[in-house]
């Protein structure tokens, strides 16, 4: 590989580590009764201990360490002291490691307890979007193609897909160029190039696909309050594929 994309790979893959490291750890605390400021302290000390900084935190004003999107949050929910964790919910933490002046981006939707069957189908169908897109980055696909990939199976499962929010580029910068949208048409959008470094994040609703903000200037909702998930990784792509940056050592 291109000596000039050597640091950047090496450099995001340290970060990743760091970041799917977190969310392996609050993997153990995601079960009824915790408070989802127990995982914004978590995550706050796993990054300082592996010597990395939140990249979320003072973000634009964002005032915590990872985000926790339950239930219908479809993102950037924050962390609180009041929001204790139930049997049947489901939350989205989303863990970004700055780490030696690069980030590692990523997030998982965990089921507290038992949850119901549709919840369990959503996240699980959410999870296998994310991957059936990754399987298929690579140098000159078309950005559409990662759209198209996740809206065709997201949809022909009964379910929509967000389009406020989008992937994107990361890197020095936690978000740059390119959008990368998570709907689209096959063929269309910029060709991606080996040693391009995004995130790919769809976030999928059992509803609708519109969403608000609540007052907080955060908090991202469905506006139907159906329940939304999501899954992200960073990846780097290559000649014949990709590598993906925050896989975690269990899953
Ligand atoms: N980690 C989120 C992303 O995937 C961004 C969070 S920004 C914050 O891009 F300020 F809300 F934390
Ligand atoms: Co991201
Ligand atoms: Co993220």
């Amino acid at each position: 590989m291109n000596q000039n994309f050597k640091e950047s790979f090496e450099k995001t893959r340290l970060a990743g580590i760091i970041a799917a490291g977190a969310l392996d750890e609050v993997a153990k605390i995601a079960i009824p009764g915790t408070r989802t400021d127990e995982i914004d302290k978590l995550c706050y000390e796993f990054l300082n201990d592996h010597g990395a900084y939140s990249a979320p935190l003072f973000y634009r004003g964002f005032p915590k360490s990872c985000c926790t999107s339950t239930n219908h949050v479809v993102c950037h929910g924050i962390p609180s002291s009041d929001k204790i964790l139930k049997e049947g919910d489901i939350v989205n933490v989303d863990v970004t490691a700055l780490k030696d002046g690069w980030h590692g981006d990523t997030s998982r939707t965990f089921e507290i307890g038992e949850v119901s069957v549709k919840a369990k189908k959503l996240v699980k169908t959410t999870y296998e979007a994310l991957m059936k897109a990754i399987e298929i980055v690579k140098n000159d696909l078309p950005l559409g193609d990662i759209g198209a990939i996740i809206q065709n199976y997201v949809e022909a499962e009964g379910f929509s897909v967000v389009q406020d929010f989008c992937g994107h580029g990361i890197g020095k910068q936690f978000h740059k160029e390119p959008n990368v949208l998570h709907y689209g048409k096959a063929g269309t959008g910029e060709k991606i190039k080996t040693g391009m470094i995004f995130t790919i994040e769809p976030m999928i609703n059992l509803g609708k696909f519109e969403t608000k903000i609540l007052n907080d200037g955060w908090t991202a909702v469905t506006k139907d309050k159906s329940l939304s998930a999501q899954f992200e990784h960073t990846i780097g792509v290559t000649e014949d594929g990709c590598e993906i940056f925050t896989l975690s050592k269990n899953k």
